[in-house]
């Protein structure tokens, strides 16, 4: 295929232009020009080796080595790419959707890119590049052409992104005794900013339950079991305070719980 300035950012291969080009996406399919609406059939453009699931690559090394920490950085680095492309995803999958929903659905695409960035600029001042690692695909995987709107809330902002902020707050412990400035940066202002990403989701879905007279404390159990064979398992202790900052009720809290121990 050949890219060029005008090509949908989920199809782009390499990973700096499809940064560049991801505004001018979400312009067209907000114009509903056909090119922007496709989705990758397959998977998304990489211009890197991507792995199947339950193969392993290297050992990782500690976050003393700057090897360690670029490996980190690289992994967040694929984290940010998927959750780019799965709000863009979502902003062409649902067109009915409320506008405000899409227009904020834009901007969370637009800052999950700058998180991509900050990765990628930290990972090459470590005298690492992106390509130095293979990837897995698990969170584009997650999701699918199935999944009602509330389906898609919950898998990517209230399960996947809600399991990140676990993840950043462990990992903030872990990288307070590590001297690793510039890369405890880049995990604080992510973990900072993916608070209000998830709290986009609590909002959303609570309001859109309510709106289908659906108890949301309730759907979200329910959905979560019917769900739960879909999701890539996450075995992070759930952070009661984080995950309250980000909309969770006491009642969704307990559920995530309970769903997870059953993991
Ligand atoms: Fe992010
Ligand atoms: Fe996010």
């Amino acid at each position: 295929m050949i890219e060029n300035a005008h090509t949908n950012a989920l199809l782009i291969c390499d990973v700096r232009k499809k940064i560049e080009a991801l505004p001018d996406s979400l312009q067209r399919a907000w114009k509903n020009e056909p090119e922007a609406l496709q989705i990758p059939v397959v998977a998304p453009g990489r211009d890197l080796l991507v792995l199947d699931k339950g193969k392993r690559s290297s050992t990782k090394k500690g976050f003393s080595s700057a090897e360690g920490q670029a490996r980190l950085l690289h992994d967040l680095a694929n984290i940010e790419l998927q959750a780019m492309e799965l709000c863009y995803r979502s902003y062409i999958e649902y067109p009915q959707a409320p506008q405000e929903f899409r227009e904020q659905m834009a901007d969370l695409a637009l800052a999950e890119s700058k998180h991509l960035e900050l990765c990628l600029n930290q990972l090459e001042l470590l005298g690492f590049k992106w390509g130095d690692w293979p990837v897995y695909l698990s969170l584009w995987k997650a999701v699918s052409v199935e999944d009602s709107l509330l389906d898609r809330l919950l898998i990517v902002h209230r399960y996947l992104e809600a399991s990140g902020l676990d993840a950043g707050v462990s990992l903030l412990k872990k990288l307070a005794q590590a001297k690793a400035p510039g890369l405890e940066k880049v995990v604080r202002k992510i973990t900072e900013e993916e608070v209000g990403h998830v709290a986009f989701g609590s909002y959303w879905y609570q309001k859109i339950c309510k709106q289908q007279k659906l108890d949301p404390d309730q759907d979200f159990k329910n959905r979560m079991l019917n769900l739960s064979a879909q999701l890539p398992k996450r075995f992070e202790v759930i952070d009661f305070e984080i995950r309250k900052k980000a909309g969770f009720t006491d009642l969704e809290i307990q559920a995530a719980r309970e769903i997870q121990s059953r993991f």
